[in-house]
């Protein structure tokens, strides 16, 4: 446990050699601006009778820059708040209480850990501490989560099983803006629904460390709830700029899968969080994974003699494998599974 950030990023006043990024990827000490474009989304819209103007909004949204936020998205604002809470509690216990949720093997389906599942051969060390399990079917895992604090589990099945239901919905509508039939992200396709905490502790050099690099969700699609500290950045035609936090909005991220299946209609967007000198930052995000087995392909009805598959079809997981061994989480991630003209 003593990898942990929080067991000694307190005491640091330096950057150890081991988090200091290279030099093209760290993120140097210029101001990066707020994306000032990137799309709110009121949802209430689609749920109040306007919904083709909900699904062309999202359409575009995920084409013309894979992410987007959702306000008025249907999840209690008490229980977002709530989580938050509980797990900013949970960061803040002392090691003996996180002790026996604390694992290096990444193959657990709960665990407390700090930088990615590969500390030891990893060259440069991420600047976070990430607690992560599995929530879908709930009752197969909630077993496995943390104890303490003692709301914890209580607390965060609600807020799975709603934010959950919130991914249904927006699917829904994305799958309606490309003309999949309704069913296309059901039951059959959705695999593991992760539930991932990120602590960010502040951080001597914040010029120097990430807390997570430049990368593209391997997922099909991501939720992610930031509190108030800003830290999360999207790479968007060759410069950074900052996802501003919106009290009580979620962050909707395209992974991987949702570029393949749309048949690169939908874009999944580089993205990165950075750290502070001053601040804890917390962000909890929903994951939603195709099953392992399931196979990726781009959806039948989007291909015609004028738009020709780009992608091959592939095993989800034999896609994962590439993701994790190539340890390039960008656009090179997918580079193998492309059709050469
Ligand atoms: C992620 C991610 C960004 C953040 O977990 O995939 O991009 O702000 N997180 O924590
Ligand atoms: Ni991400």
């Amino acid at each position: 446990m003593e990898k942990l950030l929080s067991s000694w990023s307190s005491a640091a006043i330096h950057l150890p050699e081991n988090y200091v990024f290279p030099v093209h990827s760290r993120p140097g000490d210029a101001t990066v601006p707020f994306c000032n474009t990137l799309p709110i989304i009121d949802l209430n819209t689609a749920f109040a009778g306007a919904r083709q103007d909900a699904v062309q909004q999202v359409l575009e949204a995920c084409q013309d820059f894979g992410v987007f936020q959702v306000i008025n998205h249907g999840v209690d604002e008490d229980l977002v708040i709530d989580t938050m809470r509980v797990v900013k509690e949970f960061f803040d216990m002392p090691n003996e209480d996180k002790a026996n949720v604390y694992s290096e093997d990444p193959n657990k389906k709960c665990r407390l850990y700090t930088s990615t599942y590969d500390y030891e051969n990893e060259k440069v060390h991420l600047w976070r501490d990430n607690l992560r399990h599995h929530c879908h079917p709930i009752d197969e895992f909630i077993h496995l989560w943390p104890q303490k604090p003692a709301r914890y589990r209580d607390v965060v099945k609600k807020y799975s099983l709603q934010v959950g239901d919130l991914s249904s919905r927006i699917l829904d509508l994305i799958c309606e803006g490309l003309g999949l039939g309704p069913t296309y992200f059901g039951d059959g396709l959705i695999g593991a629904q992760l539930f991932s905490a990120n602590h960010y502790p502040p951080c001597p050099n914040p010029d120097l460390a990430l807390g997570l690099p430049k990368h593209c969700d391997a997922n099909l699609i991501t939720f992610l709830l930031q509190d108030d500290i800003y830290g999360l950045q999207l790479y968007r035609n060759g410069e950074w700029l900052g996802i501003e936090p919106i009290p009580n909005a979620f962050v909707v991220i395209l992974g991987h899968q949702a570029q393949v299946i749309s048949n690169g209609k939908l874009t999944s967007p580089e993205h990165r969080a950075v750290t502070n000198s001053t601040d804890h930052r917390i962000s909890i995000v929903y994951s939603i994974n195709p099953k392992p087995d399931s196979i990726i392909e781009p959806a039948k009805v989007l291909i015609n003699d004028s738009n020709p598959p780009l992608y091959q079809a592939f095993q989800f997981k034999e896609f994962l494998k590439t993701y994790e061994v190539k340890k390039d989480y960008n656009e090179g991630a997918l580079e193998d599974f492309k059709i050469k003209a």
